[in-house]
């Protein structure tokens, strides 16, 4: 059975990028593999939060998870830094990477990379994603688009791994969908959807309510030439709304952009769309905060059994690269 892990950090919300482009494909690879899903708290701390804040974002996040549709029963679904081996392969891994390797991550340029106050955790990012993935043997990655420079890194370590100390780890593949791997903001349809970027009416959250999601996909940024095309380049935020659509309906923007005149009757297309395709999870929301203890026993067998995994792993490495036992 192949082994399947991901990640995500505790920011608190989803939105529909989340979803569109990898927690829906969590979720369905959950019965079919060994899953293993984590919330990466210490990826959090690279950025500014506060210790409540990031204690509420954690528990929030494994809730919404479960929303979303993860089922404890079947994946395992936990909180990294409740897995001691993911700093601890991390620091393996990083004395086998090169400072050049991760000055060209874009997730440290975009973040701040380049000023002297910039924190070292943000640098070695990837290094600790590596180890995420590695730790479980995991031959696949669902993530969207943005993931796809990390999972590079992540197999080259992998390979430079194996080739030096003996055959350690697994090279994992990133599992990217055809369509909706890259979720642009509503308002910036140039720029991804991201919940580090404040635009209240650019990002669509998986739990916001039918009036909200109709109010931001009507004031969606388009253009004036009025037609109906998928054309990414000369129509970003018509194209955003067709692969909305197209995602949220399991077809093709292409053909979901023919058969419409104007831009008003594709808007209000999507935003029924997303309205039936996010009520269940919402409705499942609900019934989470009404049981809290749901959530802390998912947490809590989880660590147990990725903690079983990844000792193993982090013991194989060790033992390679010449620590005793
Ligand atoms: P994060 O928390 O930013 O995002 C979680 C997942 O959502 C995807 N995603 C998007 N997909 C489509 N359109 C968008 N606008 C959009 N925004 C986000 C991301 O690609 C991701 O799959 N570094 C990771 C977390 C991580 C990780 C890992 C992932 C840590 N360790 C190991 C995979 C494996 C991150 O910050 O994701």
């Amino acid at each position: 059975m192949i082994s399947v892990l991901s990640g995500i950090q505790p920011s608190g919300d989803l939105h529909v990028g989340n979803y569109l482009g990898a927690l829906r494909n969590w979720v369905a690879h959950q019965h079919d593999n060994d899953a293993f899903y984590c919330i990466v708290d210490l990826h959090a701390l690279t950025l500014e939060i506060g210790p409540d804040e990031l204690r509420s974002r954690t528990f929030d996040t494994a809730l919404n998870l479960l929303a979303v549709g993860l089922d404890p029963g079947a994946c395992t679904l936990f909180v990294q830094s409740q897995v001691p081996e993911h700093p601890r392969l991390a620091w393996l891994l990083e004395c086998t990477t090169s400072m050049g390797e991760l000055r060209r991550m874009t997730h440290f340029k975009d973040k701040g990379g380049g000023q002297e106050s910039v924190r070292v955790g943000l640098f070695t990012y990837p290094v600790l994603q590596a180890a995420d993935i590695l730790l479980y043997d995991a031959g696949r990655v669902p993530v969207g688009e943005d993931q796809r420079q990390h999972l590079e890194l992540t197999r080259e370590l992998a390979i430079r791994f194996n080739h030096r100390y003996g055959d350690t780890f697994v090279v994992p593949e990133a599992a990217v969908p055809g369509v909706g791997a890259r979720v642009m903001d509503l308002q910036h349809p140039e720029r991804k959807m991201s919940k580090s970027v404040d635009s209240p009416l650019g990002i669509i959250n998986v739990f916001d309510d039918p009036a909200e999601i109709e109010r931001k996909v009507k004031r969606a940024v388009t253009d004036t030439d009025g037609e109906v095309r998928f054309d990414p380049e000369e129509k970003p935020g018509v194209a955003n709304l067709l692969a909305l659509l197209a995602a949220a309906t399991d077809r093709l923007p292409a053909d979901v952009a023919k058969g419409y005149e104007r831009y008003g009757d594709l808007k209000d297309d999507v935003a029924a769309a997303l309205v039936e395709l996010l009520a269940p999870l919402r409705a499942r929301r609900l019934e989470l905060l009404a049981e809290p203890s749901v959530v802390e026993a998912a947490l809590r067998d989880g660590a147990a059994r990725a903690h079983e995994v990844a000792s193993a792993t982090y013991a194989r490495a060790a033992g390679a690269i010449g620590l005793l036992a």
